[in-house]
């Protein structure tokens, strides 16, 4: 039987979210000019090609993919292996890093260490959705899309066992089914 899906953000109430950090992102590098927006795969695809659309800033894109060891109950939850790196040099660079979703935190931790250190001109990070009860570690988030319950979501780039992806919305995925 397939598990069952209720929606938790529509697809109207995102692209209204989009639109909005649109606004705020472009409103703080109307001095800075050129961006290098940097997706982490495969989760941001989604958020960032309509990001992308809505923003003005000149900006190229990047992408970037991590996995991490285990899952959610592995012993090591912490620990990050970049899989896929960008392909052109950020050094000197505005970098806006665009994430599906803040979980622990370990993720977007480990990130903002690895770019910070190749010295850009600036590094903010942006996340389309945020899980305040699971936080683990602490990280900047500088564009925040929502905050959600502990609950898991799949839809607009978001996985259960790689499916999902596709749906246009938020979804949340029944936990007995999971
Ligand atoms: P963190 O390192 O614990 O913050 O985990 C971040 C990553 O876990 C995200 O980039 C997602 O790939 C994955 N993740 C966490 N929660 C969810 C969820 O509810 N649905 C789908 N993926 C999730
Ligand atoms: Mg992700």
């Amino acid at each position: 039987m397939p598990p069952t899906l209720t929606t938790l953000i529509s697809e109207e109430l995102i692209a209204e979210r989009v639109a909005e950090l649109a606004v705020e992102i472009d409103r703080d590098h109307g001095d800075t000019g050129e961006l290098v927006l940097i997706g982490v795969l495969k989760g941001s695809f989604m958020f960032l090609a309509d990001l992308a659309r809505r923003l003005t800033t000149p900006h190229r894109v990047e992408f970037i993919a991590v996995s991490s060891y285990g899952d959610r109950e592995s012993e090591d939850p912490g620990a990050v292996r970049l899989i896929l790196d960008v392909r052109h040099d950020i050094g000197g660079r505005h970098v806006l890093m665009v994430e599906d979703i803040v979980d622990t935190g370990h993720t977007l931790s480990y990130l903002v260490r690895l770019l910070k250190a190749r010295l850009p001109a600036s590094l903010k990070t942006c996340t389309l959705l945020r899980k305040p009860d699971r936080s683990q570690v602490d990280v900047a988030i500088d564009y925040l899309g929502f905050d959600i319950p502990d609950v898991w979501v799949v839809g607009y780039g978001l996985d259960y066992n790689q499916l999902y992806r596709n749906l246009p919305y938020l979804a949340v995925i029944d936990p007995d089914q999971v």
